[in-house]
């Protein structure tokens, strides 16, 4: 077997929006994925039939879910030569209806499980020596939007452990950085963006002078942080927002 089919690519939330994108631009380019989410329906309808992906339908908050990721590469693959995480959720809450379960589930998908997977890469030592993870934030981390504390408070954490996670990683060649999101059109977000007046629907896309986001820019921007040619690129955030923060 060619050492570069050994390794595989993890892709968490990969039956959604973002994940898809980028589990599908890897598998073209003839990647190995290893492809997880808790939607098991989805992720098998997704992925049938495609050559060069493992399913792992999993609750990634939950020791199970990273103990059968964790499996399941080692039981296919030599390691991982990268990690992308957008296996996630967000919930819109008033402050006096934010309770500490929410932000406990919300913390355990978007900032703990990272932490706990490439930790494992770590102490494996069974990743690529040019390894590259990929972490997703949003702009809601910046932003002062009514109703997200505990979904910016999660991405807050994830930015937060950005750095020093980077600075270890970085003693065994392997790179990790984060793309902080605007808002892409998936099903996360048409979820509330239905819920919208026409007058507020249009004031946010008048937020967007390059258009809201659709799930391949956002694949895209992840794609050029796993690839060789970020391979200067460590511990840094790369805002993908369409021009909103402008
Ligand atoms: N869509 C946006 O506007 C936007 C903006 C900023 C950041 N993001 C971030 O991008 C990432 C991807 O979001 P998306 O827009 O593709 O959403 P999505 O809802 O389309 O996909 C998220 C996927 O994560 C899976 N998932 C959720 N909890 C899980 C768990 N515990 N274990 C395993 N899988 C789980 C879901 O089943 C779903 O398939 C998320 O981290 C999200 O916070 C999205």
């Amino acid at each position: 077997m060619d050492e570069r089919e050994e390794y595989c690519t993890v892709v968490t939330g990969a039956a959604g929006g973002i994940g898809f994108a980028v589990a599908s631009r890897l598998l073209a380019a003839g990647e190995r994925v290893v492809a997880a989410d808790l939607d098991a329906d989805r992720l098998a309808e997704r992925f049938a039939g495609r050559e060069g992906v493992v399913t792992v339908a999993c609750d990634l908050a939950a020791d199970a879910g990273l103990q059968a990721l964790t499996d399941a590469i080692a039981g296919r693959f030599v390691g991982a030569r990268g990690f992308v995480h957008a296996a996630g959720f967000d919930m819109m809450a008033p402050l006096g209806m934010t309770t500490p379960d929410d932000m406990q589930r919300l913390f355990s998908i978007h900032a703990v499980f990272p932490v706990r997977f490439m930790g494992w890469m770590a102490k494996m030592r069974n990743h690529a020596p040019d390894a590259s993870c990929v972490l997703i934030s949003s702009l809601s981390a910046h932003e002062g939007a009514k109703g997200h504390v505990a979904y910016a408070a999660a991405k807050g954490a994830v930015e937060g452990l950005l750095k020093p996670a980077a600075a270890e990683l970085v003693e065994r060649g392997v790179r990790l950085n984060a793309v902080v999101l605007g808002v892409v059109e998936t099903g996360m977000s048409r979820r509330w963006m239905d819920m919208l007046l026409p007058a507020r629907r249009e004031e946010l896309e008048r937020g967007y002078p390059l258009g809201l986001g659709r799930a391949g820019d956002a694949a895209e921007a992840v794609c050029f942080l796993l690839s060789p040619a970020s391979r200067w690129i460590t511990g840094q955030t790369l805002v993908c927002d369409g021009g909103h923060s402008l």
